[in-house]
């Protein structure tokens, strides 16, 4: 359990005989000099009670003198109390978390979530809004599961929409012979090649999807392919695999290198199988209007302050929604894992359609009525002018070349003493990546920030590279002390140590709120303290050359526990450390 949790417990079972009828709340000091912990809540007892809050204040005091793990009790101002751990408790626990990191880990919860953090649309680019979502999805679901939650994760890929419609219409201009197109071909679709590349296909979409924008027939005769795909016709349907299978083998190798991965590669289309059930549901329960030719379904309440425009379920062209796949999509998974959650990450301007999706959900009772849920957005990433950040010629600027401007910077500072001309690249590579990551974490969820691949690649400040550099520090210094049995803490040297040892304290406090507010900036920062102060710890003490044996040790240990959070905390937020660098 939670060390500072069980401190509480302890404190509230010696002060019982005083029936505040309230909980004592330790909180760690905001004041060193003054104590490890305080405890401030004097001066409502004594308001509740109506006596002096310095009168309370002694009255506890001289409870929590009883324990011997707690030392230098004093008062503080009007009543605020003050106290340490003695330096053999404080070891005691901070040697428990050694044994097993686990024992400063709390479990939250237990619940069965599906997270949908994936969303890459098939044919097209990734852009920078799929980073942030693979990429906070990804650490969050490493925290949940830490935390004792059942987590499966979904790509979703958007493989069965419009863009779809699109790519195939351009295929057909530009290869009409293509057997795919031949109504009486009667052979076997796998034998045919298709002369595309995922290149081409990326150079396709924007194509098809500018053209379709200025020609209007153009733009019906994707909508007419579009259905053909849904109604998976003879041709279409195969075409449309292929083209699958190219970019779902490219999409794969871009998460990998991001380090995210799923449970389940589902899309759109396999969703596609539960939209006549799902409709047939609605229209159950009378909940299905016409609306010129088309099906929707009122989701306005009555209190709404802002418009709450009618989902569109069926288009009037046949076509179904985006909306009406996240409805089937929410039937299949209530269907086959029966979860307590889904959570959806895609950036802020999602909002809308997730509100009226959840809304239908609900009306349609496709959810049961305890099943949460939770859309979970994010800000933009923006460029120095402060607006989503673009190409030099103003384009979208895909997730690739936001990867390769980091890479440059990272490579830049590759120390080639340290790093063998042959490791190099992937090195780079992965500093690059997890120094995007970190600086991605970094701000909370919902807040805009700034690309800096210059700062992001710093090794000094609050970046991913000054964090891998650290830890592959501190693995160093343990390399070098082998030989040296430093298994326990047994001696506190003095401000810095114990300063460590009490950030150590903080983690389970640290990754239930990360959860509870389901963002990775508390992490984030946590991480950087507790290494940060670390360092300075280092650059003050000669480990290795110290004279006292015991304090050697318990250094030693200490630097141990010190690094194997921080590999559970860098592997939550989902960064690869490399060997050297
Ligand atoms: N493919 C979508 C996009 O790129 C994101 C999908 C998010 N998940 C969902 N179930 N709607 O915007």
């Amino acid at each position: 359990m939670r060390i500072i949790k069980e401190l509480n417990k302890r404190v509230n079972e010696l002060v019982k005989d005083l029936d505040f009828d309230e909980e004592l709340s330790i909180v760690t000091s905001a004041r060193p000099d003054l104590g490890d912990f305080q405890i401030n809540n004097s001066m409502n007892l004594a308001k509740k009670f109506q006596k002096n809050p310095r009168e309370i204040a002694e009255s506890i005091v001289k409870e929590l003198e009883k324990d011997e793990a707690l030392k230098d009790i004093n008062i503080a101002g009007p009543g605020f109390i003050n106290f340490s751990l003695t330096d053999e408790f404080l070891e005691e626990v901070i040697n428990r978390i050694s044994d097993n990191i686990e024992n400063n880990i709390d479990k939250v919860s237990s619940k069965k979530i599906i997270m949908d953090y994936g969303g890459a649309n098939v044919s097209k680019a990734l852009h920078v809004g799929h980073l942030r979502s693979a990429n906070i999805g990804e650490a969050l679901k490493r925290l949940a599961r830490l935390l004792g939650c059942n987590v499966i994760s979904d790509a979703h890929l958007g493989d069965f929409g419009r863009p779809l419609g699109l790519v195939i219409l351009e295929i057909k201009k530009r290869f009409p012979d293509l057997e795919f197109f031949n109504e009486n071909y009667e052979g076997d679709y796998n034998n045919i090649d298709l002369p595309i590349t995922n290149a081409d296909l990326e150079e396709i979409y924007p194509y098809a999807s500018a053209k379709a924008k200025e020609d209007e027939t153009y733009l019906e005769e994707a909508r007419e392919i579009t259905l053909k795909l849904q109604k998976h016709e003879k041709g279409y349907y195969e075409l449309w695999q292929k083209i699958i299978g190219i970019s779902k083998e490219d999409i794969k190798k871009v998460y990998d290198e991001l380090n995210v991965d799923f449970d389940l590669w589902e899309g759109e289309s396999d969703a596609a199988e539960y939209i006549e059930d799902t409709i047939k549901v609605f229209e159950d329960k009378n909940l299905v209007k016409e609306s010129e030719g088309a099906k929707i379904i009122e989701v306005k309440k009555e209190d709404d302050k802002l418009p709450m425009p009618p989902l569109l379920l069926v288009k009037s062209n046949e076509t179904v929604s985006y909306e009406t796949t996240d409805l089937a999509t929410i039937y299949e998974r209530m269907k086959k894992f029966n979860p307590d959650e889904i959570w959806y990450l895609t950036d802020e301007r999602q909002t809308l359609h997730f509100e009226q999706v959840f809304r239908a959900a609900r009306l349609g009772e496709i959810v049961n009525n305890n099943t949460v849920l939770e859309f979970i957005p994010f800000g933009t990433m923006n460029g120095k002018d402060g607006k989503p950040f673009k190409t030099r010629d103003g384009g979208v600027m895909t997730l690739k070349e936001l990867m390769q401007l980091i890479y440059v910077e990272t490579d830049k500072r590759i120390n080639e003493e340290i790093v063998e001309e042959n490791k190099r690249e992937q090195t780079a590579k992965d500093i690059a990546i997890s120094s995007l990551k970190f600086a991605d974490l970094l701000p909370f969820r919902r807040t805009d920030y700034v690309f800096d691949p210059d700062k992001f690649a710093d090794l000094d400040g609050k970046t991913g590279a000054y964090l891998l550099y650290s830890t592959i520090r501190i693995k160093s210094l343990l390399n070098k002390a082998e030989g040296i049995d430093y298994e326990k803490i047994t001696k506190i040297s003095g401000a810095a140590d114990r300063k460590i040892m009490l950030m150590l304290l903080e983690m389970p406090k640290v990754l239930e709120k990360a959860y509870s507010v389901k963002s990775l900036n508390d992490i984030c920062e946590y991480v950087y303290n507790l290494i940060a102060t670390y360092n300075s710890f280092y650059a003050e003490n000669k480990i290795i050359t110290c004279p006292d044996k015991d304090l050697q040790t318990s250094w030693l240990a200490l630097s141990s526990v010190v690094y194997k959070t921080v590999i559970l905390l860098l592997d939550i937020l989902g960064m690869n450390i490399p060997e050297k660098m």
